[in-house]
């Protein structure tokens, strides 16, 4: 499979479908594509309602046909703007374009903007070439990581370590022991100020912590894995 990583939260894989997740490109500081020259997506996963997450799921959606998949509330809204969503709920899985998505709890909030709720904030693990991806979203460290990772073999975990709205290097490190994944890309760093964090820091942990590779990708960086 094909990773290639948008800065962010933001990862676009290529195997048997094209899953692009938390697709914050046009006002994405470390994006270093435009919407324009993205390829149209199977499937566009959705972690929670915050705009750096949501990013332009809503315009792809509508564009490309794309189905969006989301917790309930986020589902529904973007329907409601003239979307194609899919709407579950955390601990529940779907199977879309062959594709088996779970959604997972995260340790976040989750609201669209101050008049709407976006239900719960949820991360997700998807099925690609017979492997399981994790995508935490944005989340602080939860003890049912380890549940996660005992309930799914993980090829590979995309984690947060920019600290202040999600864990810092420190609690990610920890959260990779729990879910003994092969390979980790960390994310959400380094596209504002307040979320400024040194992955070498992290790779150094996490490497300690546990038998996982660690995998530094510079924003429009893409990997064979
Ligand atoms: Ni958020
Ligand atoms: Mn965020």
């Amino acid at each position: 499979m094909k990773v290639r990583y948008l800065g962010h939260a933001c990862f676009e894989f290529v195997a048997e479908k094209r899953i692009l997740i938390d697709p914050f490109i046009s006002q994405n500081p470390l994006c270093p594509i435009k919407l324009e020259e993205l390829a149209e997506p199977d499937i566009i996963l959705v972690t929670h309602g915050h705009a750096d997450h949501l990013g332009d799921a809503i315009e792809i959606s509508k564009k490309t046909g794309a189905t969006i998949v989301a917790i309930h509330e986020v589902a529904i809204h973007a329907q409601l703007k003239g979307a194609v969503a899919e709407g579950m709920n955390i601990g529940g899985s779907i199977s879309l374009e062959g594709v088996n998505i779970y959604m997972t709890e995260a340790k976040h909030s989750s609201a669209i903007d101050m008049n709407i709720s976006g239900g719960h904030a949820t991360g997700f693990v998807f099925g690609l070439e017979g492997k399981h991806i994790y995508h935490a979203g944005d989340t602080g460290i939860f003890r049912d990581m380890k549940l996660i990772g005992k309930l799914f073999d993980i090829y590979l975990a995309l984690l947060p370590i920019g600290d202040r709205y999600t864990m810092g290097v420190k609690h990610a490190a920890v959260a990779t022991k729990m879910l003994k994944p092969k390979y980790v890309i960390p994310m959400h760093y380094n596209t504002f100020p307040v979320i400024q964090q040194n992955p070498e820091e992290f790779r150094k942990l996490a490497e300690e912590e546990s038998k996982a590779k660690v995998l530094i990708l510079k924003p429009g960086e893409e990997i064979e894995l």
